[in-house]
């Protein structure tokens, strides 16, 4: 007689109970704690870690999320460490702005944002999922959380075009539920009708009607009709014309779209987004701005550690260590060090002159660049709550605009800023190529189109930004041609005393989580080094 693992456990629960069920699970490798994914482990250094090898020095070029994870952590071990960093802020691509912040780009854009007090916009970064480790520095480092609306039922999507339902802003749940109704109709009328015999037995089959029977909110058999068996013919789940109310006020609902208009329109492609691993709620932001997490790292390194304005402009290695040179004001300066980390997005950082091996170089040029960009509009009212019901979230239209954001913050607050795109690749490039006003004025003609002239009124502020033109980033994250070729692999290894980090060495690419273990990867990497010398 052969026993499944569940009919094993099923056993047992009825035996022993539950709790003699789960230590079961555990010796069987399937508890909850067994089956959670593990962060790269990484024990934090303590005030030991140098005892027996002296005082060790480290300079980290690049003051972004990396830099700093890696000089947070170093310090913990009492390494001696110093962080260059170009801008004159902590953070890199993470960046808020607020009123009153001014930037020109490299095409020589200049901006002065105008948002009002308490009002910001994430240039950058908008948003954590629940198992990055961002989060644990979040905690460490007593920055604030909020839930950050990834998904919004009430949020729109709009397909642009002569077919299917475009033109016509839909609200999330309304697409949802005809998209997922007609698809279970299709399928639940196969299954019955034997189109899947080959493939499910007959018990497999009243299961799975079962289950679309109540995922698509279905009509019931009909005997004898195959055609109007399991029907679906709309449901509450689209919403209202007019909402239920008290007594008799049942409500009215709204009507599905055709099924081939539903399908033409290609909607349903968007549902998947919010099944990614990491895009699924629930996500979170910092309270006040994404830029929390930023100067919370660079308070917790200090003042003292840190030079903002230092633009690294050569580095090497030397016999015992490295020499890094920087430009601060007119001036240029050289520090050494027992080790350098190198946190300097890659396509930049290969082109600053140092004695590198030309294959470390070219590894660090082959790195592929991508383009984003985003746009923050302050309204004079928040319209989208008051006039359509909408609290965070995000609307998506396959029109250049691509996700427009709705703040998760400040409800009900007098003004509010909305991200007005935030887009990618050659929208974002086509953007880009405009002055700040013109990508304004063009994103407001494209918003109008799915909310109305509201979107072109009360304009109060706005900021845009282009990655790929932005100094001391020059893209918004990058890609590799082959993350298990010999690129990759060559910057994972340190080359004499230089050691690499940043999102560019993580299979987190574009998170700030990807930064943050890349980093960690280098301190344990540097402290297992001194430990061995
Ligand atoms: P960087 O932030 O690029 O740090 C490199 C540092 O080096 C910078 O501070 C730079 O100023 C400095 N530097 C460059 N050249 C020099 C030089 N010559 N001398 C001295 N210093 C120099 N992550 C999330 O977690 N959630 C999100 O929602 C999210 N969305 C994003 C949206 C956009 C539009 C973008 C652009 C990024 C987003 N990310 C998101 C990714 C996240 O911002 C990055 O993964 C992370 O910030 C990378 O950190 P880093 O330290 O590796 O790189
Ligand atoms: N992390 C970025 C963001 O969430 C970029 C990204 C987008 C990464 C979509 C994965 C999927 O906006």
């Amino acid at each position: 007689m052969s026993i499944t693992r569940r009919d094993l456990l099923r056993n047992i629960g009825i035996a022993g109970g539950t709790g003699v069920m789960f230590s079961s699970m555990g010796a069987l490798g399937l508890n909850p704690a067994a089956l959670a994914a593990q962060t790269p482990p990484f024990t934090p250094l303590d005030k030991n870690a140098l005892r027996g090898h002296g005082k060790r020095s480290v300079v980290v070029m690049g003051g972004g999320i990396a830099g700093m994870t890696t000089a947070y952590e170093l310090l913990k071990g009492g390494y001696d460490v110093t962080v260059l960093e170009g801008r004159d802020r902590p953070g890199g691509r993470n960046w808020t702005v607020r009123g009153g912040d001014r930037y020109t780009d490299l095409d020589g854009n200049r901006q002065r944002a105008a948002f009002s007090k308490g009002e910001y916009m994430n240039t950058g970064p908008g948003r954590i999922p629940q198992m990055h480790v961002t989060l644990d520095y979040c905690k460490e480092l007593g920055v604030d959380l909020e839930v950050f609306n990834n998904q919004n039922a009430d949020a729109f999507l709009y397909r642009e075009g002569d077919h299917g339902l475009d033109g016509e802003a839909v609200r999330h749940r309304a697409a949802k539920a005809d998209v997922y109704g007609y698809t279970s109709e299709l399928l639940a009328k196969a299954t019955d009708q034997g189109a899947l015999d080959a493939y499910v037995t007959d018990s497999d089959k009243e299961q799975l009607i079962a289950f679309l029977r109540g995922f698509g909110d279905l009509g019931d058999k009909v005997d004898g009709d195959p055609a109007a068996s399991f029907a679906y013919t709309g449901t509450s789940r689209r919403g209202y014309e007019v909402q239920p109310g008290a007594g008799r006020e049942s409500g009215v609902e709204t009507t599905p779209y055709a099924l081939s208009d539903v399908l033409a329109s290609g909607v349903g492609r968007y549902f998947s987004f919010e099944f990614g691993f990491d895009q699924a709620m629930v996500m979170l932001q910092p309270v006040g701005g994404m830029d929390r997490i930023a100067y919370a790292l660079a308070d917790a390194i200090g003042r003292r550690h840190f030079r903002y304005g230092t633009e690294v402009v050569a580095y090497r290695n030397t016999a015992d260590g490295v020499e890094v040179s920087y430009r601060q004001g007119g001036a240029t300066r050289t520090i050494t060090a027992d080790f350098a980390v190198n946190t300097i997005p890659p396509h930049l950082a290969a082109e600053i002159p140092s004695n590198l091996p030309s294959e470390v170089i070219a590894a660090l040029r082959s790195a592929q660049v991508s383009n984003a960009g985003k746009l923050g509009i302050e309204y004079d009212r928040r319209w989208w709550e008051e006039d359509y019901r909408i609290y965070g979230g995000i609307s998506n239209a396959d029109t250049d605009l691509s996700n427009i954001w709705h703040p998760s913050y400040g409800y009900h607050g007098d003004k509010g800023v909305m991200i007005g795109y935030y887009n990618t690749g050659g929208d974002a490039d086509s953007y880009g190529a405009l002055t700040p006003d013109r990508r304004l004025q063009r994103a407001v003609a494209q918003g109008r189109k799915i909310f109305g002239d509201v979107y072109t009124q009360g304009i109060t502020a706005s900021f845009s930004q282009n990655w790929a033109r932005a100094p001391f980033s020059e893209g918004a994250w990058v890609h590799w041609r082959d993350q298990n070729g010999a690129d990759y692999e060559r910057l994972l290894e340190p080359t004499g005393n230089i050691h690499f980090a940043g999102d560019h060495l993580s299979h987190a690419i574009a998170w700030q989580h990807g930064a943050m273990v890349s980093a960690r990867a280098v301190v344990a990497r540097i402290q297992e080094r001194v430990a061995a010398s």
